[in-house]
């Protein structure tokens, strides 16, 4: 008999059940679900909708259903559709019919916007933290390669020199904001729609201020049929993350192409590459490529979510149960990433040789003598126009600027003298972007303390976050 039988004169037809059950993947919930339920009958009783012995024994039953669910020995069925109802049927099995309390003045509607919000407020905690574990890594690894110079390019051509510190600290400040949206959006998550009911509201005289605060929420949502329709949060987090592995998936990019023998300006440790089942000599960087490519289902979850509510009239509609697996999936394939990149851009090593080659055999100092002479009193569009004669007499001669004779300058401008080499030196040419935000060590260094500051503030936010948490799971 199920839990809502008594209007129906036949049982449901098993493809019915098989189809419209979700227990496959919200037992996911479990744990928020009875936290919520617990929190929900202390009001019940506290409101005296229900006395205090069979609330205690219903927290109690709760309690031994919680054990059951984690050790594996309950059994959660199809035929009870969904983690909310397998656990409501768990808990009558578990303590009698009182257990048919729990839920006065409660809907599924509610209770699962509820689940929802408190599943996700705890990954947003988590995947705050392992960004800035992320931000940590590549910070550690910039502080090393403060004084490494590498191309910086534009349309993947060489472009400008650049600290390779500096192009870390990019990813930095890009990880940054993803952080500042993912702790932003805690606030409109951390909100209790308990209370809502299907859809109206409740009869019975509860409290709903009181559960909020039993949770550890910031407050109540304001309108019932927008607290039972509302997945804004989901799309919002999706969001968020797709931008996250799109940053993720730009930095693999890099890791695939600088650690390839073309580039070779990075080698990832061994304990993050695999090798190949037929040839011997491989070693590939599978997990930035994983990344690059688990990009796919990530935005496909969000465009899914978006589509699901697009047109859905209020309240609660059946197609809101397709919520689930796309966060899920989406919260389990950033933590998966997110792990393994701390540790992986960590131990990459660093071939500053490589890198420094790479810049002294190329023409990305040319700019540099165009300012140079502009430091002339030339225009900059006619000492752009002599710096392209330059350049075209370098390709045809086989020779990088470094290598002009003073003659040989001079037969393009009068104005060139032997400082010249000192201003297109690589390490000359990176200090002279010395404006802030700029690839001057200096402002590089800037960019340390700021990202310093940063982190410790998403480090208090974390910890304030993470203790919270904590409190309620001793609450409960
Ligand atoms: N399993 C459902 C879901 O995930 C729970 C809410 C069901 N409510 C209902 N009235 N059928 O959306």
């Amino acid at each position: 008999m199920k839990l809502w039988g008594g209007r129906f004169t036949k049982p449901t037809n098993e493809l019915v059940d098989e189809y419209g059950s979700s227990i496959g993947y919200d037992y996911k919930l479990a744990k928020f679900d009875i936290q919520g339920s617990i929190a929900h009958v202390n009001m019940l009783a506290e409101c005296e909708i229900i006395d205090s012995e069979d609330k205690d024994q219903i927290v109690k039953g709760l309690k031994e259903v919680a054990a059951q669910i984690e050790s594996g020995e309950a059994e959660l069925t199809v035929a009870n559709e969904d983690i909310h109802m397998n656990i409501e049927k768990l808990l009558i099995d578990q303590i009698g019919p009182v257990g048919g309390k729990l839920h006065t003045g409660r809907s599924r509607n509610d209770q699962v916007a509820l689940d929802m919000r408190l599943y996700l407020r705890e990954a947003v905690v988590t995947l705050t933290d392992l960004l800035l574990n992320t931000q940590q890594a590549l910070l550690k690894q910039a502080k090393e390669n403060i004084d490494t110079i590498l191309p910086g390019y534009t349309h993947l051509q060489r472009a400008q020199p650049v600290l390779f510190a500096h192009h870390l600290m990019a990813y930095v400040f890009m990880f940054q904001r993803d952080l500042e949206r993912l702790t932003d959006s805690y606030k409109r998550i951390n909100r209790s729609p308990l209370g809502a009911g299907a859809l109206a509201g409740t009869s019975f005289a509860i409290d709903r201020e009181s559960v909020s605060e039993r949770l550890g929420f910031d407050g109540v949502t304001e309108n019932s049929l927008d607290s039972v329709s509302d997945r804004d949060f989901v799309v919002e987090f999706l969001s968020d993350a797709s931008l996250i592995i799109m940053h993720l998936s730009r930095l693999s990019e890099e890791l695939v192409q600088y650690s390839s023998a073309e580039f070779n300006f990075i080698e990832l440790d061994d304990a993050f590459c695999t090798g190949s089942s037929m040839m011997p000599q491989k070693k590939n960087p599978d997990i930035p490529e994983l990344v690059r490519g688990k990009t796919g289902r990530v935005f496909g979850h969000l465009t899914g979510m978006l589509t699901t509510l697009k047109g859905l009239p209020l309240a609660y509609n059946k197609d809101m149960q397709e919520d689930k697996e796309g966060m899920f999936d989406t919260v389990e394939t950033l933590i998966g990433a997110l792990k393994l990149f701390a540790p992986m851009i960590e131990t990459m090593t660093v071939h500053q040789d490589v890198m420094y080659e790479a810049v002294a055999k190329d023409y990305s100092n040319a700019t540099d003598l165009a300012d140079y002479l502009v430091g002339k009193d030339i225009p900059f569009r006619e000492s752009h126009a002599i710096v392209g004669q330059v350049v075209l007499y370098g390709i045809e001669h086989d020779k990088y600027l470094m290598d002009f004779t003073l003659d040989e300058f001079q037969q393009f401008s009068e104005s060139i003298t032997d400082d010249i080499y000192h201003a297109l030196s690589p390490s000359a040419v990176v200090n002279a972007r010395d404006v802030e935000g700029g690839t001057a060590k200096v402002r590089v260094e800037e960019q340390f303390m700021k990202a310093s500051e940063m982190f410790n503030t998403s480090q208090s936010w974390i910890d304030e976050k993470q203790n919270q948490l904590k409190k309620q799971e001793l609450d409960k």
